[in-house]
């Protein structure tokens, strides 16, 4: 009896010091900020935790939050200024996942994540190397913002993204491999600024139905599209490539435009060959910085341009008076109809004929408007 009512007093307080030290893994405020390093002690005795973490401004210098699995919600750390290591050898799952100007991370090791929705590194200059999701990921990566950090390599993003890669302005990065065959369409990749980049490898892709950016990388000279058949999407590629092949290349449905410094007259030539349906813009040595306007910039190559609108004003150095504006605006609106029959009767055909269907991105057409007016300096064809 006597022995009983002891381990009752006992286990009732051993049950209170339970409750009182209990940390609340889904508490209400739906987040939860790490100032010490005791706090993150705390938040990892919860295998899953509901809310998100944060790292306070003045937090600790290292984040270890290796007993959690799961986080049901974000991590959002921005502008810390001591942290210098962040990882977890435990999370597999996080919403998103974002990192925003911690100038001294150095160490961020995640290597059992698989389930995230997104991924925003941005302003991390200390940040040369890392060890994330090394295994497969499940479910589909959504958006992935790699800007602005030292890292050398980025061999762990092989998995194809659901809305956007976006890959700019990071100083080291030297290579990067696209390891699927297709870019679907409601996806966009972006390259850009990334001036150690020397290789970007397109060697296995044989469509893209979304968007792929490439621009002001000074490396890259070389683009081998070795498999490439369809651009369904929205092609731009811009800077001092030397050499842009695509030997394989059938069919054009969205729109192509490649702007190099360089001498790229063999991809323009073999496009031309190749009397492909659909628009695209090939310029070789193209200005570094063309301007939209003034035409002191001397033809690179012979046009098979249709667009006579642009060589009436091409005869005119200064600015356009009445009767030419109203001719261009005519001009303009002449082809816009033009474009939009075509651009009818073009889709009507490929719908009878089945073909699957294909999104073309909006983006397509706002920059078009703006290459075309560069296209007395280019080769193109349309549809
Ligand atoms: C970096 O993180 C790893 C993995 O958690 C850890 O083992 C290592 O001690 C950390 N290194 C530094 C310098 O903080
Ligand atoms: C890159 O990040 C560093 C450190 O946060 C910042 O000082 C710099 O302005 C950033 N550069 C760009 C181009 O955003
Ligand atoms: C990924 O995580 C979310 C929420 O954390 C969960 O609902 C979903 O089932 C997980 N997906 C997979 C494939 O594990
Ligand atoms: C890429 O990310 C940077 C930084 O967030 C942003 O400024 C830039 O507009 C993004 N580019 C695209 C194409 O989304
Ligand atoms: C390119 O990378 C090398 C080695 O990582 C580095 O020393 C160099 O400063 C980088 N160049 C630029 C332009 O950032
Ligand atoms: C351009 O690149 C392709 C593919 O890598 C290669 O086969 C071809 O020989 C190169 N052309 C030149 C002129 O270097």
């Amino acid at each position: 009896m006597k022995l009983c009512g002891r381990t009752l007093v006992c286990s009732g307080i051993l049950g209170l010091i339970g409750v009182v030290g209990a940390f609340d893994c889904a508490p209400s405020s739906k987040s939860y900020t790490i100032k010490t390093a005791q706090d993150a002690a705390d938040i990892i005795t919860c295998p899953t935790f509901t809310g998100s973490i944060i790292v306070a401004a003045d937090g600790p210098k290292t984040v270890s939050l290796d007993g959690i699995s799961s986080i049901l919600g974000n991590i959002d750390i921005e502008n810390s200024a001591q942290l210098q290591s962040l990882s977890s050898s435990t999370l597999t799952a996080v919403a998103s996942f974002t990192l925003n100007n911690l100038p001294k991370l150095s160490n961020l090791s995640f290597p059992a994540l698989t389930n995230f929705s997104s991924l925003t590194w941005s302003n991390l200059p200390s940040l040369t190397e890392c060890t994330v999701a090394t295994g497969a990921v499940q479910g589909e990566i959504q958006d992935v913002t790699i800007y602005n950090t030292s890292l050398k390599a980025l061999d762990w993003l092989k998995w194809p993204i659901g809305t956007g890669l976006n890959i700019s302005n990071n100083a080291n990065l030297q290579a990067f491999d696209i390891p699927y065959s297709a870019i679907n369409a409601g996806s966009a990749l972006t390259f850009s600024n990334n001036p150690n980049l020397t290789t970007i490898d397109v060697s296995r892709l044989t469509g893209i139905y979304g968007g792929l950016d490439v621009t002001s990388n000074t490396q890259v000279l070389q683009m081998a599209f070795d498999n490439l058949e369809i651009i369904g999407g929205f092609v731009q590629l811009s800077g001092a490539f030397t050499n842009v092949s695509m030997p394989a290349m059938s069919r054009i449905t969205g729109a192509f435009t490649v702007r190099s410094t360089g001498d790229i007259t063999n991809l323009c030539n073999s496009l031309e060959k190749q009397q492909l349906t659909g628009h695209y813009t090939c310029m070789p040595n193209a200005d570094a910085h063309t301007t939209t306007s003034g035409g002191s910039a001397t033809p690179t190559s012979t046009s098979t341009s249709d667009s006579d609108d642009s060589s009436e004003a091409d005869s005119n150095n200064g600015g356009l008076g009445r009767g030419e504006i109203a001719g261009v605006v005519i001009a303009c609106i002449v082809s816009a109809i033009l474009a939009l029959v075509a651009a009818f009767f073009y889709f009507r055909r490929r719908l009878r004929a089945k073909v699957q269907e294909i999104t073309q991105k909006k983006d397509a057409n706002d920059s078009d408007s703006s290459l075309d007016r560069h296209s007395r300096k280019s080769w193109s064809r349309r549809a």
